[in-house]
């Protein structure tokens, strides 16, 4: 009934409007150990998962932390974030935003794309400049500080 994007395969699209859309913004801590080549497993699997679950989205890895935008159907992004919530590969998971609303999909063309990021910091920085949520705001200018202080350079660093 639905393709690969989430998209009803039984109508013609012109048909249908724009499709409800989950997306899950949040950035986490590499657990120590976690290296190019488990960052390369990460997305490899994360790849082949989210073309079978119509799952769409950006891994950002930089000094230590990661940034992941995904979007796809509601019911296999709570999933997601299950096994992300359960994943021993990173900790301090911070929500960022998460909501469904009808529109296109920001990465339509990446089942999960690694960008690099130079310096995290800017991606951090542009999060908490919309961060609305108090606990968003404590925690994102927590982990800028610790950058700042270096306290991550070593996690994780390439
Ligand atoms: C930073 C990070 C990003 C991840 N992104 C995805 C993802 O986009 N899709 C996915 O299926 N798994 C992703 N994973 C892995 C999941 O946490 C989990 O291991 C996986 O979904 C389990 O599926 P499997 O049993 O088929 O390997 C990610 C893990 C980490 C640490």
């Amino acid at each position: 009934m639905f393709d690969e994007h989430g998209f009803r395969r039984d109508v013609e699209l012109d048909e249908v409007a724009l499709p409800a859309l989950y997306h899950f913004v949040y950035c986490s801590r590499a657990a120590d150990g976690v290296d190019e080549a488990e960052i390369g497993r990460i997305v490899e699997s994360a790849q082949r998962n989210n073309l079978a679950r119509g799952i769409t989205g950006v891994l950002v890895f930089g000094s230590g932390v990661f940034f992941q935008w995904i979007e796809g159907p509601a019911t296999e992004i709570q999933k997601l974030i299950a096994s992300l919530h359960g994943d021993p590969r990173h900790y301090d998971i911070v929500s960022l935003s998460q909501s469904e609303e009808e529109r296109e999909r920001l990465y339509p063309d990446w089942d999960m794309e690694r960008v690099d990021a130079e310096d995290i910091r800017l991606v951090l920085q542009d999060a908490l400049e919309d961060a609305e949520d108090k606990n968003n705001v404590a925690a994102l200018t927590r982990i800028l500080e610790q950058l700042d202080s270096g306290q991550l350079s070593s996690l994780g660093r390439r």
